[in-house]
């Protein structure tokens, strides 16, 4: 199968890229090549969310019933500096340039920044303006509004090492009192549905290095038995520092994002079941629903943004001592469901680590 352009949404229009290395970062991209500044650079290692930015998808089965569906389409923030762009196929890319495009005067949540004086440097404010229009964008349609505590939480990914967290958090409860304007999701919604595909996507830019995201689970086994050497990447949120941070070269990317089937979340004869690809955010809403005593730790496990990025399969087989999923785990008794070509078996987690990663 052949190689074909990167394609995304953003800024009102699909966008082609067929020239980035397979690991060019979604922030280096929007920054140097497309020159939209407004998403900023902090640390970039995903620790500060000044590069936030809310990521569209079509919802598939698997995540059609989940909060974060608006007007057709499931909005997620996510640091733009640990996403690959390839990662962005077929979904859409809303920065801070998409506020003021769509109303040409400052959105309710600018307004209510500016209002609230939660703004000094702004060198943060952009990455807190799209944490907030995503839980704005949650909570518009439906006429319903966070709770203070719930915005703090919102917000638990985005630092601001000069103006204090308070006026932010007013913000955040202000530009709920401000006239209603959601963002119209037609054009995007209409545009990932003429781009959808089952097809295996690969990437295979002039410049060297390989992106291939398989469609089904099938498709993906399939690609895994025939490149043994190549890396899985799930929601990047590790990875992208292996690049930003050492230098690394990945030459081939194996991205199980794709794969609708394992972002299932169910009960199977008794025992919950997290797909390999289900985020963070929602593996941890399913443990929690079961184990209310486990939500100060979903709570505190990283910052919205990561754990809606990164996947529980990413942090289990990472095998990191930082990857706080494993030890919880390990106490609900939870087993793997491995599979190789057509082959599964079953192994207690417990006994999946052999050593350090
Ligand atoms: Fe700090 Fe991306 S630049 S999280
Ligand atoms: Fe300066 Fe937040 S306004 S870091």
């Amino acid at each position: 199968m052949s190689s074909r352009p990167i394609r995304f949404f953003h800024c009102g229009a699909v966008v082609e890229v067929d020239d980035v290395a397979p690991t060019r970062t979604v922030l280096d991209w929007l920054r140097e090549d497309a020159r939209r500044t407004g998403t900023k650079e902090g640390c970039n290692e995903g620790d500060c969310g000044a590069c936030t930015v809310v990521v569209g998808e079509l919802p598939g089965e698997a995540t059609a019933g989940t909060s974060e569906v608006v007007g057709g389409l499931r909005l997620t923030t996510a640091n733009a500096c640990l996403q690959f762009l390839p990662a962005l196929d077929g979904k859409a890319l809303f920065t801070v340039e998409d506020l003021l495009r769509q109303h040409g005067a400052l959105h309710p949540v600018q307004r209510a920044m500016v209002d609230c004086h939660a703004s000094q440097c702004g060198f943060c404010t952009p990455g807190f303006v799209m944490s907030l229009w995503a839980t704005y964008e949650h909570h518009a349609a439906g006429g319903t509004r966070p709770t203070r505590q719930e915005l703090a939480d919102e917000l638990s990914g985005n630092l601001c090492r000069c103006t204090g967290y308070r006026p932010i958090l007013d913000a955040g409860e202000r530009m709920f009192d401000l006239p209603v304007e959601t963002l119209d999701m037609a054009p995007a919604v209409a545009a990932l549905e003429a781009m959808a595909s089952l097809e295996t996507f690969r990437y295979t830019p002039q410049g060297g290095g390989e992106f291939v995201a398989p469609r089904t689970l099938d498709a993906f086994a399939a690609e895994r038995l025939a490149r043994p050497e190549a890396r899985l990447l799930a929601g990047s949120t590790d990875i992208g520092l292996w690049v930003n941070k050492m230098f690394r070269e990945l030459p081939t990317l194996l991205y199980i994002g794709g794969v609708e089937a394992l972002k299932r979340i169910e009960v199977r004869q008794g025992r919950l079941s997290i797909g390999a690809a289900a985020s963070l955010e929602e593996g941890w809403r399913a443990l929690v629903a079961r184990w209310p005593t486990l939500t100060e730790v979903w709570l505190r496990f990283a910052g919205v943004p990561l754990r809606q990025a990164g996947t529980m399969g990413g942090n289990v087989a990472n095998g990191s001592p930082i990857g706080d999923s494993a030890p919880v785990l390990m106490a609900l008794d939870a087993s793997l469901l491995l599979r190789r070509g057509e082959r599964v078996r079953r192994l207690a987690l417990a006994d999946f680590y052999t050593g350090y990663m």
